[in-house]
């Protein structure tokens, strides 16, 4: 058992007793994708608690994304963003809060991270968009240690495709933000899982 209380091992699944409904989104989506902004809009539309993993991750480490790649290395913190992870369910989990979780780009590509969020009842959707979208989006923004250069961008971009094509919906998040809640909103048969 963590510190936090997400046990993953022990007792029956979070959130899936009968009649249950699931007040847990995760976004999950490339680098440049908007799960940010549409994670933040989208919780205060709901009324629901936003959590952002990237600024839990930088302030547990009291560095900068950046920073934590260039002193500690990527192993470092993939470690840290699980932790960060762990900790933002525990608190989930204890509070019963509902809410909107924006993930980072490599979230799910660990496989007790897409398991925890499975284990606590999240309903992932991917923010899919454009790759010429993502490019003018990321371009000129330096704190996206994995952002190096196009090619090796197109090329993470495919690596990571068949993880985010395992989300529970997905939505056109190269509209704006306004537009990208509004889709989430009315997803079927996500939007069933929205229910207060
Ligand atoms: C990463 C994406 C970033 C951040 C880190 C690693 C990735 O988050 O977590 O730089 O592996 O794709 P955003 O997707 O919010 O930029």
């Amino acid at each position: 058992m963590t510190e936090s209380g997400a046990e993953l091992s022990s007792g029956a699944r979070p959130g899936s007793a009968p009649g249950a409904r699931r007040r847990r989104i995760a976004l999950t989506g490339f680098m440049g994708c908007g799960k940010s902004t549409v994670g933040h809009l989208l919780a205060r539309q709901l009324g629901w608690h936003f959590y952002d993993l990237d600024e839990m991750i930088e302030s547990r480490a009291a560095l900068s994304i950046p920073a934590i790649f260039e002193k500690l290395g990527e192993p470092a913190f993939r470690e840290i963003e699980s932790e960060a992870l762990e900790r933002a369910l525990g608190e989930v989990e204890e509070r019963q809060r509902a809410c909107v979780l924006a993930l980072g780009g490599g979230t799910i590509v660990q496989p007790q991270n897409l398991a925890a969020l499975r284990h606590f009842g999240f309903c992932i959707i991917w923010l899919r968009c454009e790759m010429e979208v993502l490019l003018a989006r990321c371009a000129g923004i330096r704190n996206r240690p994995l952002f190096q250069d196009e090619s090796s961008f197109r090329r993470l971009y495919a690596q990571r495709l068949p993880f985010y094509q395992a989300a529970d919906a997905s939505v056109d998040a190269s509209a704006p933000p306004r537009r990208v809640v509004e889709e989430i909103l009315s997803l079927r048969p996500a939007g069933a899982l929205l229910a207060s």
